[in-house]
């Protein structure tokens, strides 16, 4: 009896530690998708400080999201991550050197991940929500 209490505390444990990190990462990517908007656009107005500052932050926030899937052994989840924040800190160069051809063709390539990997692990539920799929 006692047994099955510990055990269904664990799960519970174990499933709301879930969704924490499921939540984290739905923050993510709505920064992520925010930071990118603002990104074209200071590509487009030709503002290199602001853009570089903006791809800095998409590299970060890539290299967060290589590591969720790293421990989700979910491979090339993480592969399109880390070319993603890989991408961005070269854009982030670029930017703040006023390559801003080379920039926009780079920002062209780097989001290419964007669409591969929601293809692949993104799901849309039945409420209009999206949740991963692994
Ligand atoms: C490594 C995989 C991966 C990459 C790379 C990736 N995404 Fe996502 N993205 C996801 C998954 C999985 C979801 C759905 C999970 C969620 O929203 O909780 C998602 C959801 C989103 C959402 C919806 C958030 C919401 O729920 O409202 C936006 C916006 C988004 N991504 C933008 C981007 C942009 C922009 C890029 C590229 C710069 C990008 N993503 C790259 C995996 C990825």
């Amino acid at each position: 009896m006692k047994r099955a209490a510990l055990l269904a505390i664990c799960l519970l444990l174990a499933v709301v530690a879930w969704s924490q990190s499921d939540m984290d990462y739905q923050r993510w990517m709505k920064d992520i998708g925010a930071t990118c908007g603002s990104l074209k656009k200071n590509l487009g107005a030709k503002n290199g400080e602001a853009a570089a500052a903006d791809a800095k932050k998409l590299h970060s926030d890539f290299a967060q999201v290589q590591m969720f899937f790293e421990k989700k052994h979910s491979d090339d989840a993480k592969t399109f991550a880390m070319n993603a924040s890989e991408g961005f800190n070269k854009i982030a160069m670029q930017a703040s050197a006023g390559k801003f051809d080379d920039a926009a063709a780079t920002f062209k390539a780097t989001t290419a991940n964007c669409g591969g990997c929601h293809d692949m692990h993104r799901e849309k539920a039945a409420d209009g929500s999206f949740k991963i799929k692994y």
